[in-house]
């Protein structure tokens, strides 16, 4: 049996498989048992409430999915009197996804939500900001590191930050977070995206535009999370098209420590606990005692030389 305990900035987990946010609720536990995963990840959070986009808010394409959901939210008093109890029936450790227009606000939820029976906050600044002209804050470097640097003062608890793919510096945004203090990234949110129903004319989604995610953005999301493991020391949890527990040997290999299971879910809801049981079988079968011997395993190419 291989060992698969994982530490991500502070945090033991069991395993390193949990769900990522906004495809997963206390619902799956009709099926899954919740306790085998590594931790619980909520559904990102805001402070009010927010109504969310208009309908359609998902679409099925090749290889995976778009969706523009819109961070529908029953604000802070509602998570920490009916949602945050239910989770105190499991024992892994539950992570808090939030998201706020500015960085004000981010460090203002920071706090509310820091409260016991969370273990750790994953900030989402991978959502549009006000501040910057409606684009996220994960874009930028300098936007990354401003809100980092108000939720590293708002909270003591281990803090994540969630990145997007969407940038063309993620390495540089990856170590602004570290250095403003995040104690652990996620890469990566959806990847920006549209199609367009052939019967109506019209896009798929009422938001014209939304997040791809599933098979479809593995390659793109796992090369980034090279390039971040190869810029900062803090732990990386990969995250985009993980469907296997192949899938996540790769992205440990390219530097993941733990790995986050999305669209999966929705086509397979024990996909998670698949995911965990086939990493030990599939480190077992190479001889590799702990599971965190992936990380960042990859070996270098070996250059050869063409013969002509
Ligand atoms: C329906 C849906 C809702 C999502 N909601 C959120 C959310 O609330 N917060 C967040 O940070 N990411 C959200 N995401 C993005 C996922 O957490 C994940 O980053 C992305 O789907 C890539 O992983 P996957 O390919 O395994 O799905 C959502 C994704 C989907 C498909």
């Amino acid at each position: 049996m291989t060992v698969m305990s994982v530490s991500i900035g502070g945090l033991t987990l069991a395993n390193p498989v949990m769900p990522a946010s906004g495809t997963f609720a206390e619902g799956l536990a009709d099926v899954v048992d919740l306790n085998r995963l590594g931790a619980l990840v909520t559904k990102t959070i805001t402070r009010e409430l927010r109504a969310g986009n208009p309908l359609p808010r998902v679409a099925e394409v090749a290889a995976g999915m778009l969706n523009a959901i819109g961070i529908p939210s029953k604000g802070v008093p509602y998570f920490l009197s009916r949602t945050l109890p239910l989770y105190r029936r499991w024992a892994p450790p539950l992570v808090v996804s939030i998201s706020a227009p500015t960085a004000e606000g981010f460090a203002s939820l920071a706090a509310e939500v820091s409260v016991p029976g969370v273990a750790a906050i994953e900030a989402n600044i991978s959502c549009p900001n006000i501040e910057e002209d409606g684009r996220a804050f994960a874009m930028r470097a300098e936007s990354a590191a401003a809100v980092m640097r108000q939720l590293r003062r708002a909270t003591d608890l281990p803090l994540w930050a969630k990145l997007t793919p969407n940038t063309g510096e993620i390495a540089e945004v990856a170590r602004a977070c570290e250095a403003e203090g995040a104690d652990a990234l996620v890469v990566a949110n959806t990847i920006l995206a549209m199609s367009i129903d052939l019967r109506t004319f019209r896009p798929s989604l009422g938001n014209v535009m939304g997040g791809l995610s599933g098979p479809a953005v593995k390659p793109i999301v796992l090369r980034q999370v090279y390039q971040c493991a190869r810029a900062v020391r803090v732990p990386i949890i990969g995250c985009g098209g993980i469907a296997t527990a192949e899938d996540a040997a790769e992205y440990m290999l390219a530097g993941a420590s733990a790995v986050q299971v999305g669209t999966a879910t929705f086509v397979q809801p024990n996909a998670m606990t698949e995911v965990i049981e086939g990493l030990d079988r599939f480190c077992a079968a190479r001889g590799i005692s702990h599971v965190a011997q992936l990380t960042g395993a990859l070996k270098e190419n070996v250059v050869l030389e063409a013969v002509s």
